[in-house]
């Protein structure tokens, strides 16, 4: 099959891929640029531990075309941390204990980064209903709500 060459930012970096048309912007991430954070569950929107950041939205990446992305700007969980710290999510998240296999993981952290970009300060409701997508069948969920609330402190005691 033909490549198409795009051009995406991922985690702050330009990269330059060759893609065929039919591959997802999951098998992207995971086979052309070894970004293995990204998790295939189901491969069909179902379960969410695919979702990355597109131009800043969580998006289930197996639902989408790696060449419709040229141009964007793509966050996967391997983006969230800076050099010398962990993003507040992530740090509360293993405080709390809300990693157990840990396939969810990434897009629980993906999720909860963009709820607590777009509302620093969100409600359980809120918390529950951005994380609806993300499917884990380890924790009952309560640790990993917790950990999005801590985060949420996190943030506000850090300005
Ligand atoms: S692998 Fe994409 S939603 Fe399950
Ligand atoms: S920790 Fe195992 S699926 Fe969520």
């Amino acid at each position: 099959m033909a490549l198409h060459e795009i051009h995406v930012t991922i985690n702050g970096e330009p990269e330059q891929v060759a893609v065929p048309a039919n591959m997802t912007l999951m098998r992207m991430l995971r086979e052309k640029l070894a970004l293995t954070g990204t998790k295939n569950g189901c491969s069909a929107g179902e379960c969410g531990a695919c979702t990355v950041l597109l131009n800043g939205e969580p998006v289930n990446s197996c639902m989408v075309l790696a060449v419709e992305c040229d141009g964007a700007r793509i966050v996967t969980v391997e983006g969230l941390a800076s050099e010398e710290r962990l993003a507040p999510v992530q740090e509360a998240i293993l405080r709390q204990g809300g990693v157990q296999c840990g396939f969810c993981t990434p897009g629980i952290l993906i999720s909860a980064h963009a709820l607590l970009q777009r509302n620093p300060n969100p409600g359980e409701d809120e918390i529950r209903e951005a994380l609806v997508g993300n499917l884990c069948r380890c924790t009952g969920y309560v640790r990993i709500i917790e950990s999005v609330k801590e985060a949420a402190r996190m943030q506000s005691a850090a300005g």
